[in-house]
């Protein structure tokens, strides 16, 4: 064989390997924009090109928490230099509403103010600073009326925002009354402030015959898009809502940019000019709502070996002046009540306190993460007081696999791998191992204790509501064999494009260079729903799977007649490694899309995906609202000082289950992520509201986040092998908020930790965050229990 043949043919030869390798799901990569993030290029709403002739907004808050407005003047704001203009509710052409779902969100006080940080007017000037210099020069009288501040408060007086939800099953009552064990409690589960880096923004550009562009830092494009309609009174196909990326959204951006668009808008709207809104990080404190803080009152019946016979639960949040999405966090909290544990009579009551206080709302996990908390601190007693491990309590009352296997909502969880991914991470964490050494410490130190525990997480997903489970998307196909794919998602860091990518790539068969995916956009899909519910790519890589799967049958059908010499059918025609294989011939992609153009094949396709098998009736809380469940499990150790309260995570081992992963690097990113956030909550940031409402830790400088040095010494994070039962895309799974509900142990690691002051006799009354103050009081308060 002469040497070009023998080229030829391994050349051949590997193609073929080549092909049949290939793969763009199932690998990690990096994020599609992670070398603009790390070099200052990626563009977000504030570094948008600004027209010419934009105004700049600020708005003016209320500094009370519940007053009626007697009178407002402006004479000092308007004589401020640089000041274009002032508006207040009066100026509103349509609803001065932003309520997602209940219509008790006014975008600017009328009358009334609920809550210290209430926008009440917004200053239109030609400078940022001067915006903001005179919105603080308005002279407003106001009357003072009584104010309810915290969940319980809300409860004493039966404030609500929503009427209460109740989920009961079996006779709990019953059963705790003829329990062995019995006991009940109370405790404080705080909130959490979303501290996305990139603050809310909103940039309003008013166009031809009504038309109104907004950019803004947003989850929710589409219900933007809708309030801005209502609020100037416009039809929806008047505004076009556009978003590239935020600088991190966790919940705060899907409801609550809409004060911000809407304001933007209605600036730009009666001045014709384009305004941008960007209030700074503490007005951005001051006027969004946070994770709901809960207050919990429990009763458990148990036996010997933890066994739970009937539990009961209060619960009762924080909710704000407003409903917002108060709700459906209050719904999902009172379905994650069981967590992973089979509970057959159980009785759960959930309050919508109504405060005083900012409008709560989404925040990474949506209640579900207050809700298991609070079925994990039953357990973590149940434990101590038996003097058994709490790994022993989980595992005793764990859900079955294929009984004992029914939530209190009525879906049965068809998919536990809990008994698995636990027995695994007890192994690789050596938890057992480590349990003894603990305590070996703590019987030889005095001052430092050290605490170790292994909490699990069972989280559903899909949102509650049936009809926001669906999702659009478009693929262009360009005659250069590039790609273009927009959907309904937003990217706010997570990697939502960089799977839709990855998912459209594997598709076609090409190369991820290929494809580039664009900036969120109403005017391209429509009818989007929030990215949120840990849904994003879920939906939308069904939904861009649809419209790739479309393309390339097209394509296939084309390729086949024309290369196929009659020989070859579309469904034998493949798509690999950036060829079209036909028969014998790997013809290049880019050739085959060239060819199709001349051929006048469509080159473009939607694609709509809407999840299966979900129904839910929220006036019985039955149903089955979630398609699957996303599991995982860690293990923290931790060290405190019980003279300062101060404390350490040393090791973290966290294990958790994304299915068969579309891209095991940017899971992983998204693990680390959740469980250092889910830290900060339960650890260092605490929320603080002085006596007259007002929200004193409005800044990083009293309101403390993780930092890389609070993350755990020694972290290991690690992909439990799997696959979804069920049909979602490559068999993955959401990722986003389940790892949230990791750093329970972290939490539960430090009550161990002062647990051992009192030699593990006595429950610590620990509240979260377990900040060092509130370490302290609870070691003091063991102390004083034991002498
Ligand atoms: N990751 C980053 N980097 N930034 C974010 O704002 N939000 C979280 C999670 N991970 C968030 C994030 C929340 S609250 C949700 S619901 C999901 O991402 C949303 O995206 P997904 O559905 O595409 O996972
Ligand atoms: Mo996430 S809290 O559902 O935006």
């Amino acid at each position: 064989m002469n040497q070009q043949a023998e080229a030829f043919i391994t050349d051949a030869q590997s193609l073929a390997t080549e092909i049949d390798a290939f793969k763009q799901v199932h690998v990690s990569r990096a994020h599609e924009s992670a070398h603009l993030h790390v070099s200052g290029r990626a563009s977000y709403t504030d570094d948008i090109p600004v027209v010419a002739g934009t105004l700049h907004a600020a708005l003016g808050l209320s500094t009370k928490a519940h007053a009626k407005i007697v009178s407002m003047q402006f004479d000092a704001v308007r004589a401020t230099p640089g000041v274009v203009a002032v508006f207040t509710a009066d100026d509103i052409p349509g609803v001065n509403d932003c309520g997602p779902i209940i219509h008790d969100d006014p975008v600017l006080a009328d009358g009334i103010v609920q809550f210290v940080g209430q926008p009440m007017f917004i200053v239109v000037a030609t400078s940022h600073d001067a915006a903001r210099l005179a919105a603080r020069r308005a002279q407003i009288e106001f009357e003072d009326l009584p104010a309810v501040l915290t969940a319980q408060d809300a409860r004493k007086a039966e404030s609500y925002v929503l009427k209460p939800l109740k989920l009961s099953r079996g006779d709990a009552a019953g059963k705790m009354a003829h329990a062995a064990h019995h006991e009940r409690g109370e405790m404080l589960l705080g909130g959490q402030e979303q501290f996305y880096l990139e603050g809310q923004i909103a940039y309003a550009v008013p166009k031809d015959d009504d038309g109104m562009h907004v950019y803004c830092s947003t989850q929710h494009p589409t219900e933007m898009q809708h309030l801005v309609a209502h609020v100037l009174n416009v039809a929806s196909h008047n505004v076009l809502v556009e978003c590239r990326r935020m600088g991190g959204g966790f919940g705060g951006k899907e409801s609550q940019s809409g004060i911000f668009a809407c304001c933007a808008a209605l600036a730009a709207w009666k001045l014709l000019c384009p305004v941008k809104l960007r209030p700074d990080r503490d007005d951005d404190m001051m006027i969004t709502g946070k994770r709901h803080d809960f207050h919990f009152a429990y009763e458990v019946g148990y036996r010997d070996d933890g066994v739970i016979d009937g539990v009961s639960v209060d619960m009762t949040s924080r909710c704000g002046f407003s409903a917002d999405l108060s709700g459906p966090v209050m719904t999902r909290a009172v379905c994650h009540f069981d967590n992973a544990y089979w509970l057959p009579d159980v009785h759960i009551e959930g309050y919508c306190g109504k405060t005083n206080t900012q409008s709560n709302t989404a925040f990474r996990g949506f209640g579900g993460p207050q809700g298991a908390f609070g079925i994990e601190y039953i357990v973590d007693n149940v434990a101590r007081s038996l003097g058994m491990d709490s790994l022993d309590v989980r595992l005793n009352n764990l859900y079955g696999k294929t009984e004992n296997n029914r939530t209190p909502y009525g879906q049965t969880v068809e998919d536990n791998v809990l008994p698995e991914l636990l027995a695994e991470l007890a192994e690789t964490s050596e938890y057992r191992r480590r349990r003894e050494a603990v305590r070996e410490f703590n019987s030889k130190n005095e001052i430092l204790k050290k605490g170790l525990a292994l909490t699990p997480v069972k989280f559903g997903i899909a949102f509650n509501v049936q009809h926001f489970n669906q999702a659009g998307a478009l693929v262009h196909i360009y005659t250069d064999g590039s790609i273009l794919v927009n959907h309904g998602g937003t990217e706010m860091g997570q990697g939502l494009n960089t799977k839709v990518a990855q998912v459209v790539a594997h598709e076609l068969g090409i190369n991820f260079e290929r494809v580039r995916v664009t900036a969120t956009d109403t005017s391209k899909v429509a009818n989007t729903s929030a990215t949120a519910a840990s849904t994003g790519t879920d939906l939308n890589g069904k939904a861009a799977q649809d419209a790739a799967r479309q393309l390339r049958e097209r394509l296939a059908k084309f390729a086949a007649e024309k290369f196929g010499a009659g020989e070859v059918t579309a469904a034998q025609v493949r798509f690999a490694s950036d060829r079209v294989i036909v028969g014998d011939d790997a013809i290049p992609f880019g050739e085959v899309v060239a060819k199709a153009y001349l051929a006048r094949v469509q080159l473009w396709s939607d694609g709509f995906y809407a999840t299966p098998k979900l129904y839910w009736d929220q006036a019985t809380l039955q149903g089955r609202p979630f398609y699957y469940y996303s599991y995982g499990a860690a293990v923290s150790e931790v060290v405190i000082d019980t003279l300062t309260g101060e404390m350490r995570v040393l090791r973290a081992d966290a294990l958790h289950d994304v299915g068969d992963s579309l891209n095991p690097a940017l899971d992983k990113g998204q693990v680390e992520g959740a469980f250092v956030q889910g830290m900060g909550w339960l650890t260092t940031e605490e929320l603080w509201w002085n006596a007259g409402g007002k929200l004193m830790t409005h800044a990083p400088s009293t309101y403390k986040i993780p930092t890389v040095n609070d993350t755990p010494a020694d972290f290991r994070v690690n992909l439990f092998k799997n696959r979804n039962v069920e049909d979602s895309i490559h068999k993955s799974k959401a990722v986003g908020e389940p790892p949230l509900l990791l750093p329970f142990s972290v939490f539960f690691a430090i009550r161990d930790a002062v647990a051992a002051v009192g030699d593990y006799k006595v429950n610590p009354p620990l509240n979260a965050p377990a900040t060092a103050e509130e370490i302290l009081r609870a070691v003091n308060a063991v102390r004083s229990a034991r002498s």
